[in-house]
């Protein structure tokens, strides 16, 4: 089996610097020469095709790439027929309709008839025709926050992520059309070989995730506040408990989520938990 499972990644641009950490989270290593578009593994067997992102849907359902990393915005927009095998959690934004924010603004309807500057009309067009509304959808590829102040159109349909660039352009968001963050894509005939690949890399970026969430934790406490300090710790199974020097106080190890880290801290010092350390993992096979 000489299968190379073919990788297409953006090449600059807002996904591109945390699809290159996860790769190479995922132990993945290649090199590239500046402005060389093409790039060989050099521990896995898989290359890696660097593109602009609105182009990875269409090469990934062509078979010329197997998989591709985007943005769920840019794979709905562009509608080819390719599978979302994972959801990677970064690059999170929304596709928002605005308008001047001096304008006044009730509802969806009040867009009948307006136009609306994009570089998404297929999801914009779906968008309205559910709500019963019609509008001009005047298609650009940039800058789109412009339009409402050169008169090219009274709204805008564009990705807001931090709202910085709706601010700036004295605009204000009016309704939120899709929600999108970065997938990982396949085409859907993968060789048995390929789809072998595929799942071993899935496996890897599992663990790269899960690893992020998670945080491992040492501390020690009286070996009279074990039980309770023991009941606040899930542990992957239960957390490991070990004698110290000083017969009345243990050392507790345990992987806490990120989510509940600050409340699980406050309430570990409260029931009697010290030197607590806190560890970041660097994988975490489950
Ligand atoms: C997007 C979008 C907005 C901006 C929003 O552009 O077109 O202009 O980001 O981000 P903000 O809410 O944080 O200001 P992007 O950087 O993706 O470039 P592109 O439109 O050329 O793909
Ligand atoms: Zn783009």
């Amino acid at each position: 089996m000489n299968d190379i499972l073919r990788i297409a990644v953006q090449k600059s641009g807002r996904l591109s610097e945390d699809s290159f950490a996860l790769i190479k989270e995922c132990g993945i290593d290649f090199q590239n020469g500046i402005g060389q578009l093409k790039a060989q593994a050099t521990n896995f067997a898989a290359e890696f095709l660097l593109l602009r992102d609105d182009d990875i849907p269409g090469y990934v359902a062509d078979g010329v790439a197997d998989i591709g990393i985007v943005g769920e915005n840019v794979m709905a927009e562009k509608g080819k027929n390719v599978e979302i095998m994972h959801r990677l959690g970064f690059s999170k934004c929304r596709l928002s309709i605005a308008i001047s924010k001096n304008a006044e603004y009730h509802s969806i309807k009040d867009l009948e008839g307006k136009s609306i500057a994009t570089s998404y009309p297929r999801i914009l067009q779906n968008y309205l025709k559910a709500n019963n509304v019609s509008s001009s959808i005047h298609e650009i590829s940039g800058s789109v926050e412009i339009a409402p102040s050169i008169g090219l159109a009274e709204a805008i349909c564009d990705l807001v992520s931090s709202g910085s660039t709706l601010f700036s352009n004295g605009l204000k968001e009016v309704e939120t059309i899709f929600k999108s963050e970065a997938v990982l894509i396949s085409q859907k005939n993968l060789s048995e070989g390929k789809a072998m690949l595929l799942n071993k890399l899935l496996f890897r970026i599992k663990s790269v995730q899960n690893a992020r969430k998670n945080k491992y934790i040492l501390l020690n406490a009286p070996k009279s506040k074990l039980e309770e300090i023991k009941r606040l710790l899930p542990g992957m199974r239960s957390p490991s408990v070990m004698e110290l020097a000083d017969k009345n106080w243990v050392s507790v190890h345990s992987v806490i989520n990120e989510n509940d880290f600050w409340n699980m801290i406050d309430a570990l010092r409260e029931a009697g938990a010290e030197g607590i350390l806190v560890v970041p993992i660097e994988k975490m096979i489950l």
